[in-house]
Protein backbone atom coordinates (compact mmCIF):
# COMPACT_ATOMS: atom_id res chain seq x y z
CA UNK A 1 0.00 0.00 0.00
CA UNK A 2 1.57 3.77 -0.88
CA UNK A 3 0.60 4.95 2.71
CA UNK A 4 2.81 2.00 4.39
CA UNK A 5 5.69 2.25 1.14
CA UNK A 6 5.80 6.43 1.97
CA UNK A 7 6.32 5.36 5.88
CA UNK A 8 9.02 3.11 5.34
CA UNK A 9 10.33 5.49 3.05
CA UNK A 10 10.42 7.81 5.76
CA UNK A 11 11.90 5.95 8.41
CA UNK A 12 14.56 5.12 6.05
CA UNK A 13 15.73 8.48 5.74
CA UNK A 14 15.61 8.91 9.13
CA UNK A 15 18.63 7.27 9.53
CA UNK A 16 20.88 10.26 7.59
CA UNK A 17 19.27 12.44 10.90
CA UNK A 18 22.31 13.50 13.73
CA UNK A 19 22.10 14.80 16.72
CA UNK A 20 22.91 18.81 16.26
CA UNK A 21 21.52 19.03 12.78
CA UNK A 22 19.35 21.58 11.65
CA UNK A 23 16.63 19.41 9.35
CA UNK A 24 14.96 20.81 6.65
CA UNK A 25 11.51 19.54 6.23
CA UNK A 26 9.54 19.09 3.26
CA UNK A 27 5.76 19.21 2.22
CA UNK A 28 3.10 16.51 1.63
CA UNK A 29 1.77 13.44 2.71
CA UNK A 30 5.22 11.27 2.64
CA UNK A 31 7.14 13.82 4.79
CA UNK A 32 4.01 14.17 7.26
CA UNK A 33 4.83 10.54 7.80
CA UNK A 34 8.18 11.94 8.61
CA UNK A 35 7.48 14.43 10.61
CA UNK A 36 5.47 12.30 12.98
CA UNK A 37 8.67 9.51 13.37
CA UNK A 38 11.34 12.50 13.73
CA UNK A 39 8.63 13.62 16.26
CA UNK A 40 8.85 10.12 18.08
CA UNK A 41 12.65 10.17 17.90
CA UNK A 42 12.40 14.26 19.48
CA UNK A 43 10.91 13.06 22.54
CA UNK A 44 13.30 10.01 22.97
CA UNK A 45 16.12 12.32 23.24
CA UNK A 46 17.28 13.47 19.69
CA UNK A 47 18.21 17.05 19.57
CA UNK A 48 17.63 18.53 16.22
CA UNK A 49 16.10 21.68 15.10
CA UNK A 50 14.49 22.09 11.96
CA UNK A 51 13.01 24.52 9.41
CA UNK A 52 10.19 23.86 7.32
CA UNK A 53 9.42 24.20 3.49
CA UNK A 54 5.77 25.70 4.31
CA UNK A 55 3.30 26.42 7.11
CA UNK A 56 1.59 23.10 7.12
CA UNK A 57 5.20 21.20 7.79
CA UNK A 58 5.79 24.19 10.55
CA UNK A 59 2.77 23.68 12.21
CA UNK A 60 2.83 19.45 11.94
CA UNK A 61 6.31 19.93 13.45
CA UNK A 62 5.63 22.00 16.21
CA UNK A 63 2.62 19.53 17.27
CA UNK A 64 5.33 16.90 17.38
CA UNK A 65 7.55 18.76 19.66
CA UNK A 66 10.07 19.59 17.29
CA UNK A 67 11.75 23.15 17.16
CA UNK A 68 11.52 25.16 14.19
CA UNK A 69 12.94 27.82 13.03
CA UNK A 70 12.31 30.92 10.96
CA UNK A 71 13.80 30.22 7.68
CA UNK A 72 14.33 33.78 6.97
CA UNK A 73 17.37 34.23 9.57
CA UNK A 74 18.89 30.54 8.50
CA UNK A 75 21.43 30.14 5.55
CA UNK A 76 22.83 26.58 6.19
CA UNK A 77 20.45 23.80 6.57
CA UNK A 78 22.32 20.36 7.41
CA UNK A 79 20.15 17.70 5.99
CA UNK A 80 16.80 18.37 4.15
CA UNK A 81 14.28 15.58 3.49
CA UNK A 82 11.30 15.60 1.11
CA UNK A 83 8.93 13.98 -0.98
CA UNK A 84 8.64 14.23 -4.86
CA UNK A 85 5.68 13.40 -7.71
CA UNK A 86 8.11 11.89 -10.09
CA UNK A 87 12.13 10.82 -9.80
CA UNK A 88 13.94 8.94 -12.34
CA UNK A 89 17.27 7.43 -11.74
CA UNK A 90 19.02 10.38 -12.40
CA UNK A 91 17.88 12.00 -9.59
CA UNK A 92 15.87 14.33 -11.75
CA UNK A 93 12.88 14.94 -9.87
CA UNK A 94 9.14 17.06 -10.04
CA UNK A 95 7.69 18.46 -7.25
CA UNK A 96 5.12 21.43 -6.22
CA UNK A 97 1.47 18.54 -6.03
CA UNK A 98 1.91 19.87 -2.94
CA UNK A 99 2.23 23.91 -3.76
CA UNK A 100 5.34 24.58 -1.70
CA UNK A 101 8.59 23.75 -4.59
CA UNK A 102 9.41 27.56 -4.45
CA UNK A 103 10.42 27.42 -0.75
CA UNK A 104 11.30 23.82 -0.91
CA UNK A 105 14.12 24.75 -3.32
CA UNK A 106 15.24 27.76 -1.34
CA UNK A 107 15.81 24.84 1.00
CA UNK A 108 17.60 22.04 -0.81
CA UNK A 109 19.67 25.00 -2.15
CA UNK A 110 20.60 25.94 0.95
CA UNK A 111 21.17 22.33 2.77
CA UNK A 112 24.11 20.46 2.52
CA UNK A 113 22.54 17.43 1.57
CA UNK A 114 18.92 17.21 0.11
CA UNK A 115 17.23 13.42 0.44
CA UNK A 116 13.82 12.64 -1.26
CA UNK A 117 11.44 9.97 0.36
CA UNK A 118 9.08 8.48 -1.93
CA UNK A 119 6.81 5.65 -2.63
CA UNK A 120 7.46 3.54 -5.56
CA UNK A 121 4.82 4.95 -7.54
CA UNK A 122 6.77 8.15 -8.08
CA UNK A 123 9.92 6.28 -9.44
CA UNK A 124 9.92 6.81 -13.76
CA UNK A 125 12.28 6.07 -16.38
CA UNK A 126 11.47 9.80 -17.16
CA UNK A 127 10.52 12.77 -15.61
CA UNK A 128 7.48 14.76 -17.12
CA UNK A 129 4.52 12.66 -17.02
CA UNK A 130 3.08 14.21 -13.56
CA UNK A 131 2.04 18.22 -14.15
CA UNK A 132 4.82 20.58 -13.56
CA UNK A 133 3.60 23.38 -11.34
CA UNK A 134 5.15 26.67 -11.63
CA UNK A 135 4.68 29.76 -9.06
CA UNK A 136 3.77 32.47 -10.68
CA UNK A 137 2.59 36.25 -9.74
CA UNK A 138 -0.33 36.59 -10.15
CA UNK A 139 -0.01 39.96 -12.41
CA UNK A 140 1.47 38.11 -14.60
CA UNK A 141 -1.01 34.51 -14.97
CA UNK A 142 -1.78 35.01 -18.46
CA UNK A 143 1.71 36.54 -19.48
CA UNK A 144 3.08 33.08 -17.90
CA UNK A 145 0.51 30.89 -19.13
CA UNK A 146 1.70 32.14 -22.97
CA UNK A 147 5.46 31.29 -22.50
CA UNK A 148 4.96 27.68 -21.05
CA UNK A 149 2.46 27.06 -23.95
CA UNK A 150 4.92 28.28 -26.08
CA UNK A 151 7.38 26.48 -24.19
CA UNK A 152 5.91 22.94 -25.23
CA UNK A 153 3.14 22.87 -22.61
CA UNK A 154 0.10 20.91 -23.88
CA UNK A 155 -2.48 22.43 -21.08
CA UNK A 156 -1.65 25.33 -18.79
CA UNK A 157 -4.09 25.47 -15.80
CA UNK A 158 -4.16 27.76 -12.61
CA UNK A 159 -4.44 25.80 -9.74
CA UNK A 160 -7.17 26.66 -7.14
CA UNK A 161 -6.15 28.63 -4.02
CA UNK A 162 -2.58 30.88 -3.86
CA UNK A 163 0.82 29.31 -2.11
CA UNK A 164 1.78 30.69 1.09
CA UNK A 165 3.93 33.15 -0.47
CA UNK A 166 0.84 34.37 -1.94
CA UNK A 167 1.19 33.38 -5.46
CA UNK A 168 -0.46 31.38 -8.08
CA UNK A 169 0.41 28.12 -9.28
CA UNK A 170 -0.01 27.51 -12.81
CA UNK A 171 -0.17 23.67 -13.67
CA UNK A 172 1.70 22.68 -16.90
CA UNK A 173 1.69 19.44 -18.89
CA UNK A 174 4.57 18.68 -21.11
CA UNK A 175 4.74 15.03 -20.80
CA UNK A 176 8.10 13.45 -21.15
CA UNK A 177 10.47 16.13 -21.37
CA UNK A 178 13.20 15.19 -23.44
CA UNK A 179 15.53 18.14 -22.14
CA UNK A 180 15.07 18.89 -18.51
CA UNK A 181 18.07 21.50 -18.46
CA UNK A 182 16.60 23.14 -21.48
CA UNK A 183 13.34 23.49 -20.35
CA UNK A 184 14.00 24.45 -16.60
CA UNK A 185 16.46 27.11 -17.90
CA UNK A 186 14.00 28.41 -20.65
CA UNK A 187 10.86 29.09 -17.72
CA UNK A 188 13.75 30.37 -15.10
CA UNK A 189 14.29 33.28 -17.41
CA UNK A 190 10.32 34.07 -18.01
CA UNK A 191 9.79 37.28 -15.45
CA UNK A 192 6.97 37.02 -13.22
CA UNK A 193 7.97 32.74 -13.28
CA UNK A 194 9.22 32.80 -9.42
CA UNK A 195 10.04 29.39 -8.97
CA UNK A 196 9.05 25.73 -10.42
CA UNK A 197 9.01 21.71 -9.63
CA UNK A 198 11.86 20.64 -11.72
CA UNK A 199 14.76 19.78 -9.32
CA UNK A 200 17.50 19.00 -11.54
CA UNK A 201 20.83 19.58 -9.47
CA UNK A 202 19.19 19.55 -5.55
CA UNK A 203 18.64 15.68 -4.75
CA UNK A 204 21.79 13.66 -3.55
CA UNK A 205 19.61 10.06 -2.59
CA UNK A 206 16.02 9.01 -3.14
CA UNK A 207 14.60 6.79 -0.85
CA UNK A 208 12.04 4.82 -2.69
CA UNK A 209 9.55 2.08 -0.89
CA UNK A 210 8.31 -0.11 -3.50
CA UNK A 211 5.81 -3.41 -1.66
CA UNK A 212 7.76 -3.02 1.64
CA UNK A 213 11.02 -2.85 0.37
CA UNK A 214 13.24 0.09 0.50
CA UNK A 215 15.80 1.09 -2.26
CA UNK A 216 18.48 3.68 -1.96
CA UNK A 217 19.25 5.61 -5.01
CA UNK A 218 22.13 7.73 -5.87
CA UNK A 219 23.96 9.49 -8.27
C1 LIG B 1 5.04 19.73 -2.09
O1 LIG B 1 4.96 20.96 -2.73
C2 LIG B 1 5.55 18.72 -3.02
O2 LIG B 1 6.76 19.01 -3.63
C3 LIG B 1 5.60 17.35 -2.36
O3 LIG B 1 6.82 17.13 -1.72
C4 LIG B 1 5.36 16.36 -3.41
O4 LIG B 1 4.20 16.75 -4.13
C5 LIG B 1 5.15 14.97 -2.84
O5 LIG B 1 4.01 14.96 -2.06
P1 LIG B 1 3.41 13.63 -1.49
O6 LIG B 1 4.41 13.09 -0.53
O7 LIG B 1 2.14 14.06 -0.81
O8 LIG B 1 3.15 12.71 -2.64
Amino acid sequence: MADDDKRLAAEAALDEVRDGMLVGLGTGSTVAFLIAALGERVRAGLRIEAVATSIASARAAEGQGIIVRDFAGVSLVDLTIDGADEVDARLYAIKGAGGAMLREKVVAAASDRMVVIADGTKRVDAIGAAKLPVEVLPFARSFVTARLEALGAAAVAVREGGTDNGNLILDARFGRIDDPRALAAAIDAVPGALGHGLFLDEVDAAYVADAGVVTRMTR
